[in-house]
């Protein structure tokens, strides 16, 4: 899950020597250093790449910064028809070259059976940066934009599904062997709203996966209501936080796979509590396949990496049970 790595010393080091964000992106030996450091120091089953979800946008559009501690920030906002203008399709020789770069890097210093997963951003959490101007806690612009130029919402949206499209393409044909779609602020929308508005261009992204025969993950934060709809748009994993039970996303989603759920601030209680509570996520997946353990969102970066490794260690010994 994003930023297992910024609880690492190792990785606060690297950023001390680089303090750009995006330098440490655009730079392969060290996005794949810093994709290898929680690998090798927790002894997880798949690594992410180091990157980001507006990495591809940031190629393409000028003006989009990551500020550590704020998160995206996107200088002219998109609100018309003409922003449209500013968002070309994404030509992954000449945009993300450095993308590509470090999956080989990575993959080639991953053991055999450690995955890398590639990742990209759904239409809905990269057009709220871009429709915005940065993070959001109302969607104000974005659902405007949304009901008052519905057909402008409907190419942005196709859009920028195409460039992750294009983005998760490039990886897996580097090395990448699942790929993973992150709509972290979809919970935000009515389901009505998500099936009108989002479902048709996140369809169109799993659907131009399917060829590629990798595993695909779909994730968001507090979707409960969107998850039988998020199940119609084509992924084969569904990612859930802690608030819905695995158990019931099983129901829901019915034959896909589904990945979670431990809360990251679980982290914090004292060893005894994680241990139940890990055991509780995987008494809840039921013990049967198709289930992948992870947090149920981003690592916290105050927590003890020791408490992460602990996890790992506990999941391997009762996942073999
Ligand atoms: O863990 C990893 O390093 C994997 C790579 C990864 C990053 N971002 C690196 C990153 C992944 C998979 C992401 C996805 C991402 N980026 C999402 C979807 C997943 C989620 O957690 O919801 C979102 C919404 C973003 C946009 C973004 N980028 C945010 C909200 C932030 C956090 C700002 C903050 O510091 O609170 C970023 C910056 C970012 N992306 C960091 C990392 C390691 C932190 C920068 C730093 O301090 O090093």
């Amino acid at each position: 899950m994003r930023q297992a790595g910024r609880s690492l010393p190792e990785y606060r080091r690297l950023r001390e020597e680089h303090p750009a964000f995006s330098d440490v992106i655009h730079r392969p030996e060290l996005a794949a250093e810093v994709t290898m450091q929680p690998v090798r120091r927790h002894g997880v089953d798949a690594a992410i790449l180091f990157s980001d979800i507006m990495t591809p946008v940031q190629a393409i559009v000028p003006g989009i910064d990551i500020h550590p501690g704020k998160g995206p920030v996107v200088e002219t906002p998109f609100r018309t028809k003409a922003d449209l203008d500013r968002l070309r399709p994404l030509d992954v020789d000449r945009d993300i070259p450095y993308v590509v770069d470090t999956v080989g890097r990575v993959r080639n210093e991953l053991s055999d059976d450690v995955a890398l997963i590639g990742f990209g951003g759904a239409p809905f959490t990269i057009a709220s940066y871009l429709v915005e101007g940065g993070k959001s806690r109302e969607y104000r612009h974005t659902k405007t934009l949304m009901y008052a130029q519905p057909e402008v919402w409907a190419e942005l949206a196709d859009r920028l599904a195409d460039i992750t499209l294009a983005s998760l393409r490039a990886q897996v044909d580097a090395g990448a062997q699942a790929v993973q779609v992150f709509d972290s602020w979809v919970g935000a929308l009515s389901v009505s709203d998500y099936r009108t508005h989002v479902l048709p261009a996140t369809a169109r992204i799993f659907a131009g996966l399917a060829d590629l025969d990798v595993p695909r993950i779909h994730f968001g934060v507090g979707t409960a209501h969107l998850l039988p709809s998020m199940a119609e748009a084509g992924a084969d994993v569904v990612g859930v936080d802690w608030r819905t039970p695995l158990a019931e996303a099983r129901r829901i989603v019915g034959d896909r796979a589904v990945q979670g759920n431990l809360d990251p601030t679980a982290l914090f209680a004292p060893p005894e509590v994680v241990d139940a509570k890990v055991r509780d996520v995987l008494a809840d997946a039921g013990g049967e396949p198709g289930h992948i353990f992870n947090l149920g969102w981003g690592v916290l970066p105050e927590t003890d990496p020791e408490v992460l490794t602990r996890v790992v260690k506990v999941v391997h010994a009762l996942g073999a049970a």
